[in-house]
């Protein structure tokens, strides 16, 4: 049943009607709401000048998560409550004009030069202290990452930060976890508008079916990829089928010998237990994206995808991760590497789809490294990425599960490189063999990301790095852009 796309912007419920599914929030904002703080950089969610803020509810309580307007979809607005630049006040119930605390934060650090980013940071802030996230100059620098700024330096934006004090409408929350309860219609929501649609069923089981049903048409996840098939491809999405109503499909589940991610399950709720399996999933979470691309993003949405330079999947794929694919009412297990067939091509039926991820737990003391390079340390597309998983026994390689994306059409196992490691001793010299046998696993392309020489090197040198660390009491490796800059 087609009824309106129902939200709140500032307290006050808003119903959308005869809208294009793939109309973004920020030419909603800009061009029928006339909300113009809001602005546009890049459109392709790498500059966060479009930063708004969700109000989400999970769990009975409200999630504040800041996100790119360019790249979200009118329809995802549904049952949620949407801030701008515009809805921030000095306090509660005051009216527009004066500066809100963070604004004011940002004209006493002299954050604002030209100003075109600064509504983006503004926002970011305000999620940030709405979550009473730490404020801290690591944290802020996360919270921060997705934003750029060309004028002022990031130092007095930080400081802004820094001095924004605690959230005044902490106690505002709960009335508005309340208002978003109630204003979530019964029925699922339906869009036609000009023979383009947008399904968003409710149980996995719809889902599964409407999937079935559509073999054409397009999952939608987070929409950190498909967003930018509408905003830089112009294409067209007849149909879109989105997950992001499915609350089964939005859990991780403890499995006692693995944990499970669901197909909607964002990096963002997915890093503090990827985080506990092992801390390299951490540090690759941290650089993945910035934090908007983080709130809206999936997991499973990086392996569906098929890219051969996604993060995930080389780290996945060393951990011996598998895949639960759904059609209709019947589900597979398939391990993770096999699921890349070839450039664009998935081991995936049409009306199918990813379930699930499930990621085993990685033993004490197993060697596990997973490396990411990329020109710049935050919120860049990698040119290579390593998964690189050891168990010894008795200082001899027992089992080798060696993954990179990045140096082949898909993410790949790298079988000469295992061959030469498995039963032999953990030694420099078994690994600069292994390293050499790379040669023959990879034949990597040259673009503007890294050439075949730089990708073929780096990938050798990153399997002894993981010897050299595995040698080392200490961590050898700095995860930290800003220790890096200063040496
Ligand atoms: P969507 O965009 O919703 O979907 C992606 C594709 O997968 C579509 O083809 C969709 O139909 C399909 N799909 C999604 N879920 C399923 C499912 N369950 N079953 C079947 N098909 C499905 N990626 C990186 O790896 N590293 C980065 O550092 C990185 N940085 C980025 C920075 C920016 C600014 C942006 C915009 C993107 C970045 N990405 C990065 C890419 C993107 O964020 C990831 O690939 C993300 O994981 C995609 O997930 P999603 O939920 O947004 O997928
Ligand atoms: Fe650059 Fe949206 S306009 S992230
Ligand atoms: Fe100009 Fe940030 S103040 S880009």
């Amino acid at each position: 049943m087609t009824r309106p796309i129902r939200f709140l912007l500032d307290g006050e419920v808003r119903d959308l009607t005869g809208v294009d599914p793939t109309l973004t929030v920020l030419n909603l904002l800009r061009y029928d709401l006339r909300r113009i703080g809001t602005k546009e950089g890049c459109a392709e969610g790498d500059c966060g000048a479009c930063t708004v803020v969700l109000g989400e509810l999970e769990d009975g309580r409200v999630r504040f998560r800041a996100v790119n307007a360019c790249i979200l979809f009118a329809p995802m607005l549904d049952g949620r409550a949407l801030f701008t630049v515009e809805s921030l006040k000095k306090a509660p119930g005051d009216q527009a004009g004066a500066l809100h605390p963070i604004q004011q934060a940002m004209v006493a650090n002299h954050a604002s030069q030209c100003g075109f980013c600064t509504p983006g940071f503004v926002m970011s802030l305000y999620a940030h202290r709405r979550e009473g996230a730490a404020t801290d100059s690591g944290t802020l620098k996360d919270a921060l990452a997705g934003n750029l700024c060309r004028c002022t330096g990031y130092g007095p934006i930080l400081a802004a930060g820094q001095a924004m004090g605690p959230d005044p409408e902490a106690r505002l929350a709960d009335a508005l976890a309340v208002e978003l309860a109630a204003i979530r219609p019964a029925e699922s929501l339906e869009i036609e508008h000009r023979g383009r649609r947008f399904l968003a069923p409710r149980t996995t089981a719809e889902f599964a079916a409407a999937v079935e049903a559509n073999p054409d048409a397009t999952i939608l996840a987070g929409g950190t990829d498909v967003g930018l098939w509408v905003t830089k491809q112009h294409r067209e999405l007849p149909t879109i089928i989105s997950l992001n109503e499915v609350a089964e499909l939005r859990r991780i589940e403890d499995l006692g010998d693995a944990i499970r991610i669901g197909a909607g399950v964002r990096y963002a709720d997915a890093t503090a237990l990827l985080g506990d399996l092992h801390p390299e999933f951490a540090g690759l979470l941290r650089r993945l994206g910035g934090l908007q691309v983080r709130n809206l993003g999936t997991v499973c949405g990086n392996i569906a995808n098929g890219s051969p330079i996604g993060d995930m999947p080389p780290a996945l794929i060393a951990a011996g991760a598998s895949l639960v694919l759904r059609k209709g009412e019947a589900t597979r297990a398939l391990p993770l590497e096999a699921y890349f067939l070839a450039y664009g091509k998935q081991d995936r039926a049409p009306g199918e789809f990813v379930e699930a991820v499930v990621v085993p737990k990685i033993p004490a003391g197993r060697i596990f490294k997973v490396f990411k390079l990329s020109k710049r340390f935050d919120q860049d597309i990698s040119a290579l990425c390593a998964g690189i998983s050891i168990g010894l026994d008795a200082g001899k390689v027992a089992d080798a599960r060696i993954a990179f994306g990045g140096m082949a059409a898909t993410p790949r196992r790298a079988a000469a490189c295992e061959a030469a490691l498995t039963g032999q001793p953990w030694t420099e010299a078994t690994v600069r063999a292994a390293a050499e046998a790379l040669a023959q696993d990879f034949q990597p392309i040259d673009d503007m990301r890294a050439s075949a020489g730089y990708r073929l090197q780096a990938a050798q040198n990153l399997l002894l790095k993981a010897w050299l660390e595995s040698q080392a009491a200490a961590p050898t490796r700095v995860l930290d852009a800003e220790a890096v800059a200063h040496g």
